[in-house]
């Protein structure tokens, strides 16, 4: 949660850090603001999206060629212009963005009160900058080196980015727990929080790691730890085109992303699964094959749409590989003192690969000795790179908050790695196994056969968008893509809704049904769906409306149901890939339809980077 985006060089600060904005306002959008350093250190921010700073700033004075610029999700003080970051220190020569949080902020804002200090903001950063100055002052030492101080003694996670009026040609930041990537140019450096906003100027980029401190200068990158020590900077080639970060002639990111599927999923099992061959091969997962075909247990961390994610791979794994399989919310799992035995394998599942929860707890179980695989989609990103092994999920940038293509790609992944493992212990036959692989490689097409529903979809929704609630329902296999349509119903539309196990309905939430509730049945052919038509039934009779998504060439079902979502015949494993793409149409089109902005929902951000 929250951008940053910095530059220094010889070009105009100003559009770079702008444009740089707009593309990480997925990571929360409650208010902007750039500082620029030109004969004076200069601050402009505003409440509101980076849109609305922009249009304060037409026609002012903007040169400059060093410049910091945040866009928040915020977290201490309320969205405002004066919460808004950067903030600038008591003596007015320092500005700094933040992301992150100072969690003894209080104790700190106590201490420099009683020196005097006063605060313009409610936030946490402010006072981190003015602890800086402090020690500054009293130290008369480099920035750089009362950053390290304050540091030491901050409990919390942050990315922080300073600028000097007294040295303009440098920038320092560092970096904690929130992620930091800088760009290197010729005589220039980008500085950002994912690598969007410097990818159309260098792919040379360096991923700065936890108590580093960089000093950056036009032309010179030094890193170091919290003790003063050099730091080789690592340099990686940034592997994304410009075009992947664009909406590509669609409305909303979130349409692109979810029509991309077709594609993402191909991109996904490409140069990985060879049904002719039969085989199946991820490096990052084949040299942990060993401890997965020998895990006791297998425990699942993630959250949001990726915590879903993990619940279908629940049931894959323990079908496929006869395996124990937890899954955990990462917030609930970091804090609970889990029992790690040996033998248990980590898999954490994560689009951005740096959502706070999920990595703190797979550091706290590395440290007691457990394997931890990545499935994560941001090359390079924290959780990627604490994981032992794991499997990039390859669907590109995934700009819309609410997480579609990941989602499925995550699937993919997770389908691949338990038919890897179920074969090799051979709690899988091969005869099904191979027949998945054929399935699972047919996927893609079947997408798009989905995708093309799409109007019939549009017209339901225009037909069910003033409901105030909704349920979703399922079983099996089914129950978790319930959780994620009614997930990305809320978000999107903010419609209350509640995804149930289809048969728990009965223990509560069938009190709710009347003639106005949509009740979503995901009713996919398996192995349950009589028992599915007997839950339909009982909404009926209580005159609920009932919706369902179903497998082509089913007849029975559409004799209950008020509306069908149709997806073509595949294996009950393998459904989840198909009838959530309507799950997800859905809630656009409604969302769409009421007038919300589906790109950028209230109050989310697309990566959580504060627990
Ligand atoms: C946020 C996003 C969700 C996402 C969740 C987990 O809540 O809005 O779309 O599923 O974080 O994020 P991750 O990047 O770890 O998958």
């Amino acid at each position: 949660m929250c951008g940053i985006v910095a530059y220094i060089g010889s070009r105009e600060a100003y559009p770079i850090i702008l444009k740089g904005l707009k593309r990480l306002e997925y990571r929360g959008y409650d208010s902007s603001g750039v500082a620029l350093l030109n004969s004076g250190l200069k601050v402009y921010k505003k409440k509101g999206k980076v849109a609305d700073l922009e249009e304060t700033l037409i026609g002012k004075d903007m040169h400059a060629n060093v410049g910091i610029g945040h866009t928040r999700w915020a977290t201490h003080g309320e969205p405002s212009d004066c919460n808004a970051h950067p903030h600038m220190s008591q003596n007015g020569k320092l500005a700094m963005i933040h992301n992150g949080i100072i969690e003894n902020y209080a104790q700190l804002k106590t201490e420099l009160i009683k020196k005097g200090y006063e605060f313009k903001s409610d936030t946490d950063t402010e006072v981190l900058l003015n602890f800086i100055e402090n020690i500054l002052q009293n130290n008369n030492c480099p920035l750089e080196e009362a950053v390290r101080i304050a540091l030491k003694r901050i409990v919390g996670a942050y990315v922080i980015v300073l600028i000097d009026q007294d040295n303009p040609d440098t920038l320092i930041a560092a970096r904690k727990g929130s992620p930091l990537v800088i760009g290197i140019g010729k005589g220039e450096h980008f500085l950002a929080s994912d690598a969007s906003p410097i990818i159309e100027y260098t792919k040379e980029v360096v991923y700065v790691n936890d108590y580093e401190v960089a000093i950056i200068k036009s032309d010179e990158l030094i890193l170091k730890n919290l003790g003063n020590e050099r730091q080789t900077p690592y340099i990686t080639k940034l592997d994304m085109e410009l075009a992947a970060i664009e909406k590509g002639g669609y409305e909303h990111f979130m349409l692109k992303e979810i029509f991309e599927q077709p594609t993402t999923i191909f991109d996904c099992l490409r140069g990985r699964l060879d049904a002719h061959a039969g085989t199946i091969t991820m490096k990052g997962i084949d040299e942990y094959a060993e401890e997965l075909k020998n895990a006791n247990r297998i425990v699942i961390v993630a959250c949001g749409t990726s915590w879903h994610a993990g619940l279908v791979a629940e049931y894959i794994f323990e079908e496929l590989c006869r395996v124990n399989v937890e899954v955990e919310y990462a917030s609930e799992f970091r804090y609970r003192n889990p029992v790690i035995n040996k033998g248990d394998v980590i898999i954490a599942i994560s689009q951005s690969g740096e959502t706070a929860d999920t990595l703190v707890a797979i550091e706290n179980a590395k440290e007691k000795g457990a394997i931890i695989l990545g499935v994560v989609n941001v090359v390079g990103s924290s959780i990627a790179r604490t994981s032992h092994g794991g499997a990039y999920t390859h669907a590109g940038p995934e700009i819309g908050v609410a997480s579609t293509k990941a989602f499925t790609a995550q699937l993919a992944i997770l389908v691949m790695i338990a038919l890897k493992v179920g074969f090799e212990k051979g709690t899988i036959e091969e005869k099904r196994y191979r027949q998945l692989l054929i399935d699972l490689e047919a996927i893609p097409q079947k997408v798009e056969v989905v995708l093309k529903d799409h109007e019939k979809i549009k017209a339901l929704a225009e037909k069910y968008m003033d409901a105030p609630d909704f349920l979703y329902l399922g079983r099996g296999y089914n129950f978790p893509v319930a959780l994620e349509g009614a997930l990305k119903l809320k978000e999107i539309s903010y419609i209350h809704a509640e995804g149930y196990p289809a048969a728990e309905m009965k223990h509560g939430p069938i009190a709710l049904v009347d003639e106005k509730l949509p009740v979503v049945f995901i009713a996919t052919k398996d192995v349950y769906h009589q028992k599915v038509l007997s839950n339909m039934q009982e909404i009926k009779a209580r005159k609920g409306k009932v919706i369902a998504v179903i497998t082509e060439g089913d007849t029975h079902t559409p004799t209950i149901t008020n509306d069908l979502m149709i997806i073509p015949e595949t294996d009950e494993i393998l459904a989840p890939m198909l009838s959530v793409i309507h799950l997800q149409l859905l809630a656009y089109y409604i969302g769409i339809a009421k007038g919300c902005d589906v790109d950028k929902p209230r109050n989310l951000a697309k990566s959580v980077t504060v627990e």
